[in-house]
């Protein structure tokens, strides 16, 4: 049965007659201008000759495209079709975030962008051989967002198998994650699904549904065929029903009657289409059967579209800069552990990652996005909770070339002294220079311990003679780190950042995949950004030096002191 839906599904998508034709194939004659452009522009990563080989190809993770393949990832057309010229069109205006593919909106006219179009489907002598333009996905049927739906889709997700990959909540942890490759034999990862931005084809619902029914052409991400069109011709609730039947140990002879149906209903759908596919001839109800069929195909393509985007917020986080700054906030007594729920009451600051390119070893293609930051202090300490995406949990593996061992790890900077004022230097970003910094670094392989440092450059780290009392927790769960970490305001150390409110210190994070190769410079991270004790809050100093009137000077006379004091604040 599966055999034959694959077989059969692998030339379904080539006849599908339901399709619009496309009518974006409006790029110009190949001309010697978008020759110029693409060398001038396109050939240092993709090659003169369209092969994905150029001079900076050798770093880059994906590699930049090999044109003379005629394969896609991003398109508006069915599985197993070329793209439109419109969807050569935009990808190059938009790039392909998450990859190294930049955008060229801003670099190139809209005449030079369409010059490009043709000049690049010269690689590919496809693009002229077709007749036929590439059929487009139709999107008439769109699903709006709603819970049920999005239920739907949660279901789909598993019995689908998208969770192997993009793992229980789609951080892109699923088991089989470290170990995929794409067509072109390199190492690719699946998409963190809660982090929209960084799809290559952009995360609107369309989008999404666009990458399923048309695939990814070149990653090992199915597209919704073969194998993975699990149950052709039943309805999610009818595939959901049969999956619990088939996961019974005991079937009762009316549940073998049941499921003997469901697979005669694919079946009998599975061989219409056959029949079509091999142009026999079938009645008006088995065209109808069909159709129906494939109806359920695209409905469940947009269940999963909304489940996507359920897991994602609705754009990328603001980074905290401006007046976003990471404000810890004042608390009385006891500081929230790493588990209080406390902490989800509090929106968290986000720092973006990028990958380390000024020192060697530079790191061109970075895993990690960003770190979420909150904290919290009382009078005598302060604590953060930092929380980070990694798909894997990585604690010693061993680089291949360099023999170095491989963690995940974490790095938060600051300068040793405050500088005095907006415009006083702060230490270079790069674990600082003449002016040094002081290093919380956190390990995988120790997770309820930090070590601190100082350090006067990237290279020029040492852990400090004497280590402060911090308090360390950590957690790994669904492709997630927490750390929490607590420490003294003041230390008697000189080398310690000393801390009070309402003094804003440049704070900075490193952060390491060891699954990534991440190991000593090769890393992301951020430069610097800003971090302040949010001032104690005003009812409280407020209340406080009456009172302490009041003790000092007697009871009676200090409450008349303190209504005086209140009555001529007031007026
Ligand atoms: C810094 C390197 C770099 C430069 C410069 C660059 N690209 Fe790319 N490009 C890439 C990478 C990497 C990919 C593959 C990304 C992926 O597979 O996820 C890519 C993919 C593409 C794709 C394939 C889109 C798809 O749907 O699969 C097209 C088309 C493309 N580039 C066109 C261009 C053009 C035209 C230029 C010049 C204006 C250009 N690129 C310049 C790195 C680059
Ligand atoms: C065999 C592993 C695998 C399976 C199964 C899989 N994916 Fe993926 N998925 C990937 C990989 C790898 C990528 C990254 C593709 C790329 O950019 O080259 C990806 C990318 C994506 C993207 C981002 C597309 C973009 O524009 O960048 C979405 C959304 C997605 N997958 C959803 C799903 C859903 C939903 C399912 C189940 C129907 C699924 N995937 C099944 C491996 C998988």
């Amino acid at each position: 049965m599966r055999i034959r839906t694959i077989a059969l599904l692998l030339i379904l998508f080539g006849t599908l007659a339901v399709f619009s034709p496309a009518d974006a194939q409006n790029a110009p004659e190949a001309s010697e201008r978008g020759k110029e452009v693409y060398e001038d522009s396109c050939a240092h990563c993709h090659g003169v000759e369209g092969r994905g080989d150029g001079s900076a190809a050798e770093n880059l993770l994906p590699r930049p495209r090999d044109f003379t393949r005629g394969l896609y990832k991003i398109r508006s057309t069915e599985a197993g079709q070329l793209p439109t010229d419109q969807d050569l069109f935009d990808i190059i205006t938009e790039g392909m975030p998450g990859s190294s593919m930049p955008e060229w909106e801003t670099a190139l006219s809209t005449d030079d962008r369409w010059q490009l179009v043709a000049y690049i489907k010269t690689f590919y002598p496809g693009f002229k051989e077709n007749e036929t333009p590439p059929k487009q996905i139709t999107l008439a049927g769109k699903i709006s967002y709603a819970e049920q739906s999005v239920e739907i889709g949660k279901e789909l997700y598993v019995e689908l198998g998208c969770v192997e990959c993009h793992g229980n909540v789609g951080r892109g942890d699923g088991t089989s994650a470290p170990t995929l490759e794409d067509s072109w034999g390199f190492q690719t990862w699946p998409a963190n699904l809660t982090q929209g931005w960084t799809f290559r084809g952009g995360y609107d619902t369309e989008d999404i549904f666009k990458r399923f029914i048309g695939g990814i052409a070149g990653s090992p991400m199915p597209a919704f065929e073969g194998d993975s069109f699990l149950n052709f011709g039943l309805t999610a609730e009818e595939s959901k029903r049969l999956i619990e039947l088939e996961n019974r140990d005991e079937m009762t002879e009316a549940e073998e009657e049941e499921s003997g149906k469901f697979y005669e209903k694919m079946d009998a759908a599975v061989d219409i289409a056959l029949t079509i596919q091999e142009g026999g001839e079938v009645s008006a109800a088995d065209i109808q059967t069909y159709n129906d069929a494939m109806k359920i195909v695209y409905e469940k393509s947009w269940h999963l579209a909304n489940y996507v985007k359920s897991l994602m917020p609705e754009k990328r986080p603001e980074p905290a800069i401006g007046n976003n700054v990471l404000r810890s906030q004042y608390v009385q007594g006891a500081l929230p552990a790493i588990d209080d729920a406390v902490w989800e009451t509090f929106e968290a600051r986000y720092f973006p990652l990028v990958g380390q390119v000024v020192i060697e070893p530079r790191q061109f293609n970075p895993t990690i996005d960003g770190v979420h930051v909150k904290s919290f202090y009382n009078d005598t300490e302060v604590a953060f909770l930092f929380i980070w995406d990694d798909r894997t949990h990585t604690t010693d593996e061993t680089d291949e070339n360099t023999g170095k061992t491989l963690e995940d790890a974490l790095a938060v900077q600051f300068p040793v002294k405050v500088p005095q004022g907006p415009t006083a230097p702060k230490p270079y970003f790069l674990w600082g220079g003449r002016l040094p910094v002081y290093l919380w670094h956190w390990k995988a392989s120790m997770p309820e311990q930090v070590t601190e440092l100082t350090a006067k450059g990237i290279n020029n780290a040492e852990v400090q003679e004497v280590q402060g009392e911090l308090e360390v927790q950590s957690d790994y769960t669904d492709g997630q780190y927490k750390l929490w970490v607590k420490r003294a305001l003041k230390t008697e150390d000189k080398k310690d950042l000393q801390l009070e409110p309402s003094v804003f210190v440049p704070i900075a994070f490193s952060a390491w995949d060891g699954s990534n190769g991440d190991v000593d410079t090769k890393r992301t991270m951020t430069s610097w950004y800003t971090f302040v004790l949010e001032p104690v809050p005003s009812s409280r100093r407020f209340v406080y030096p009456p009172l302490i009137a009041i003790l000092s000077v007697g009871l009676l006379f200090g409450l008349r002191a303190f209504v005086q004091r209140r009555n001529s604040e007031e007026v």
